[in-house]
């Protein structure tokens, strides 16, 4: 592969790559957002062909069916924009909360987030966990109070909850004139002036923006200007102004207003993450030792996902590149396996859009296609060999045996299991007593089941019958244990496919009962590569 660029470029080109995804609630308006980021890098010429929802529905994002006739983002996807010279990457994570295991990977990607709120709902549950998995990694985040456009809460109110509930000083870099429901523009924080915003026809198109002087927005905006100035100025006097420093270190995070719905607020959101957004820096493999951006070729797959082109059945594998320049073709080693992998087919990818990558640099993502030996958590390297943490997973509450409708599928079911616990749809815990035939699904949410069967049967040809277990609590448990918790009443043992011995319980009480027979610390909690536990 001949290119212009020598490897003692990668740090300058590392240095221009901002690698992002965006956590809210349902329905904050993170679709919306994608789409309007992508209009102002113009990634896309109007507003609509990133992600189909309501009438935009059938475009380029949602490729399952069940996310089609449901209108939700199940599957995640990275979206390439250029601004100037600076390269955002955006991952976009799954909108629903049962597929929060999955955002967790996506967020062990980034190098920044973007925390989306409703304006009239503020922090909303699923916001709060995603923002504790952003804490435990120290990820900076960006607050965005979007739906600016519509009634919603004082904007002092909404400050005052980041920083009581999540313990991290908002720095408002603009502030809304006008209260929501009625969003003129925005005061800069730094420079003192206004941006005026105009709506366009239906919101497809960017926004109309004027500068505005104080003068000149005073005489246009009277009260509304004033008001605006006067929190600003309020927030500014308790020291609540940016210092890039302290974001980095996750302790203050800036705050923007949006109505990404209309294009408001968009450009600033752009310019902020180009602007502070950190670069890719070294990244720390599982013994804590720091990667050089600028080393020989290394990465992690973080996402795996299989029957995105329907008609060629393929299977690909999302790789975060932490080092080096990744150069189409060339053969790196499968950490695990220590076997060679090629990378000929390798492509960038956005929903169904693919484009053959050449070649990317630390924080891009390579989609690997047909990548067959590849699971979540690997880790490619060239040269010496590293070895990158696993990645976290989510104590799962949600239990259910699962079979094969016709035993004459038997094969196909059993191919489908493997492929769906390789990919993470589903955790898979087996035990000698319940047999291979009937392993148990492990979910965050249900909904995680339902893609794991739909899958089967239109993917692998195996319908399935599920039957769900009375339990809710799982444990990591170890071996001498096993056999107390496994005579006991509401309580089995099982063994995860990473060998992980997870223990079932069907509530507390039960559990705590069984844990009064066992020595100390034979129950632990499920705790993530990160230390996380969602139980
Ligand atoms: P999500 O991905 O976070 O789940 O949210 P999504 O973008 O789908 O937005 C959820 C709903 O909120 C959508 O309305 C969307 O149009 C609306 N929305 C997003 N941003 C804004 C905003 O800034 N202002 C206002 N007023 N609404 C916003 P919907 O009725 O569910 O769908 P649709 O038919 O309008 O697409």
């Amino acid at each position: 592969m001949s290119s212009p660029l020598a490897s003692s470029d990668v740090p300058a080109l590392a240095s221009r790559r901002r690698t992002f995804a965006v956590i809210s609630h349902p329905d904050a308006g993170k679709s919306t957002l994608t789409e309007a980021l992508a209009l102002h890098a113009q990634a896309i010429a109007q507003a609509g062909a990133v992600h189909g929802k309501g009438a935009r529905r059938g475009t380029v994002s949602d490729w399952l069916e069940m996310e089609q006739a449901r209108g939700i983002s199940i599957t995640s996807a990275v979206l390439q924009l250029t601004v100037d010279d600076v390269v955002l990457n955006l991952l976009d994570t799954p909108g629903h909360a049962d597929f929060s295991e999955d955002t967790y990977r996506v967020l062990s990607a980034v190098d920044c987030a973007v925390m989306l709120l409703d304006a009239a709902k503020g922090l909303e549950p699923q916001t709060l966990k995603l923002f504790e998995a952003c804490r435990v990694r120290r990820t900076p985040v960006i607050t965005v109070i979007n739906k600016w456009d519509r009634p919603g809460q004082e904007p002092l109110a909404l400050l005052d909850e980041i920083q009581q509930r999540l313990g991290v000083t908002p720095t408002p870099l603009n502030w809304p004139v006008g209260i929501a429901g009625d969003f003129r523009g925005v005061v800069d924080a730094a420079t003192g002036g206004m941006t005026q915003f105009t709506r366009t026809p239906g919101g497809a198109t960017v926004a109309g923006r004027e500068e505005l002087d104080a003068g000149e927005a005073a005489r246009r905006h009277g009260q509304d200007w004033h008001a605006a100035t006067e929190e600003l100025e309020l927030l500014t006097a308790s020291g609540q102004v940016h210092d890039q420093e302290e974001f980095l270190a996750a302790r203050t995070t800036p705050v923007l207003f949006t109505a990404a719905v209309i294009n408001f607020g968009v450009a600033e959101l752009l310019e902020a993450v180009t602007r502070l957004a950190p670069p890719p820096g070294p990244w720390s493999d599982v013994q804590g030792v720091a990667q050089p951006v600028d080393g020989p070729l290394s990465g992690f797959v973080f996402k795996v996902q299989t029957g995105m082109d329907r008609s060629h059945r393929d299977r690909i594998a999302f790789m975060r590149v932490c080092s080096g320049r990744f150069e189409r073709g060339m053969v790196l080693t499968h950490a695990g396996t220590g076997r060679p992998f090629q990378t000929k087919y390798a492509q960038s990818v956005f929903g169904r859009e693919r484009e053959t990558i050449d070649e990317a640099y630390p924080g891009d993502v390579v989609g690997l296609v047909n990548a067959h030996a590849l699971h979540v958590g690997d880790t490619l390297h060239e040269g010496r060999a590293v070895h990158y943490p696993p990645l976290p997973r989510f104590a799962p509450e949600h239990f259910a045996v699962v079979r094969a409708r016709e035993t004459g599928r038997s094969k196909q079911f059993r191919r489908g299991i493997d492929m769906l616990d390789q990919e993470g749809v589903v955790q898979v815990l087996v035990s000698d007593r319940r047999g291979a035939q009937a392993p148990v699904l492990a979910a965050v949410g249900p909904m995680q089941f339902e893609v794991a069967t739909h899958r089967l049967e239109h993917e692998f040809g195996a319908q399935a019958v599920l039957e769900p277990l009375g339990y809710g609590i799982a444990r990591r448990t170890t071996p001498s244990a096993m056999p107390v918790v496994d005579g006991k009443h509401g309580a089995e043992v099982l063994r995860r496919t990473d060998g992980t011995l997870v223990a079932l319980f069907t509530d507390r009480w039960r559990m705590g009962t069984v844990e009064s027979e066992l020595p100390r610390g034979s129950l632990l909690p499920m705790f993530g590569a990160d230390g996380m536990d969602a139980s």
